[in-house]
């Protein structure tokens, strides 16, 4: 099969009739990531069934992957994106459209089609999601993060609270690093040396540290109060910029590891995200 072909692999239910999506109403921009990230979901989770007969290929890297699922959301939900919102700019990871827009306040989304493609691939706990985030003035406003694997889908509209499956969700009250379930997401071998000189304080202190490599993932089990901080040292946009969002209206907090505000379009200086209790000692931490 050609890659071009994948995408009349997608369901063909009535949800997923362009004609239906343009003639439709006006939809809000949270309803919208609503509905592509729960067709997108039951896509996934099929292709996950039938992995091993995916085409994977390496990008910059042996480890960075990409396979023709990746590819064949990112198509779809690009497809609707600008059916629904023509004039809207589109950064996603795969395909060429990584570039940020020339302006940082004009309207766009941000998509990681498959966030955990590793974990997808070899079927690892299953830990992986699909992440999207509509972003105005260089601030996400909106994002939504579906994992496949659990059903979960989580929600946020800046200033509206963070829901999981429609229902609140908050950040957990721990507020002490000695008793931190805390993630250092350590990346590819190109950011360890850097990831492991950040975090080794961190790495001694934190009550329990792990690391399941899917940072949308992470960001959401933070939401939900299941860990209590997260880490990174270099992150693309598109990897945190819903979890952000849905992290923060739970409740919790994101900065750049050296404290500066995190927003999507600056430089990339790594990302620190945590229940906001803990946020001032994991800065103390990561400095030390
Ligand atoms: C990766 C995951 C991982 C992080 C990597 C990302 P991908 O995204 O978010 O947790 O450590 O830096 O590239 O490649 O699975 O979409
Ligand atoms: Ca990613
Ligand atoms: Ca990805």
């Amino acid at each position: 099969m050609q890659w071009s072909e994948y995408n009349s692999d997608l369901p063909r239910d009535k949800d997923f009739s362009l004609a239906e999506w343009l003639s439709g109403p006006m939809m809000t921009e949270i309803a919208f990531i609503r509905k592509i990230l729960s067709n997108m979901a039951v896509f996934v989770r099929e292709k996950y069934a039938g992995r091993r007969e995916l085409t994977v290929r390496s990008k910059v890297n042996p480890n960075d992957l990409v396979t023709e699922a990746d590819l064949a959301v990112q198509r779809h939900v690009v497809d609707r994106i600008r059916a629904a919102f023509p004039n809207d700019s589109i950064v996603a990871e795969e395909e060429g459209l990584a570039e940020y827009p020339p302006d940082a306040n004009v309207r766009s989304w941000l998509l990681d089609p498959i966030d955990g493609t590793q974990n997808f691939v070899r079927g690892q706990f299953p830990a992986f999601g699909i992440s999207l985030a509509f972003v105005v003035g260089n601030e996400v406003a909106a994002g939504g993060v579906a994992l496949p694997m659990t059903g979960d889908l989580f929600l946020a509209e800046r200033g509206a609270g963070a829901f999981r499956n429609g229902v609140l969700t908050r950040v957990s009250d721990v507020s002490s690093l000695a008793l931190a379930r805390v993630e250092v997401d350590f990346g590819g071998p190109m950011r360890r040396a850097n990831t492991l000189a950040t975090t080794s304080e961190l790495i001694r202190r934190a009550g329990a540290v792990r690391c399941q490599c899917a940072a949308a993932v992470s960001l959401c089990a933070i939401a939900a109060g299941d860990m209590d901080a997260y880490v990174h040292v270099r992150l693309n946009p598109w990897d945190y910029a819903a979890g952000q969002l849905i992290v923060e209206e739970a409740g919790g907090a994101a900065s750049c590891p050296d404290g500066s505000p995190l927003r999507p379009f600056d430089a990339k200086k790594g990302v620190l995200v945590s229940n906001g209790r803990l946020h001032d000692e994991l800065l103390a931490a990561i400095r030390g």
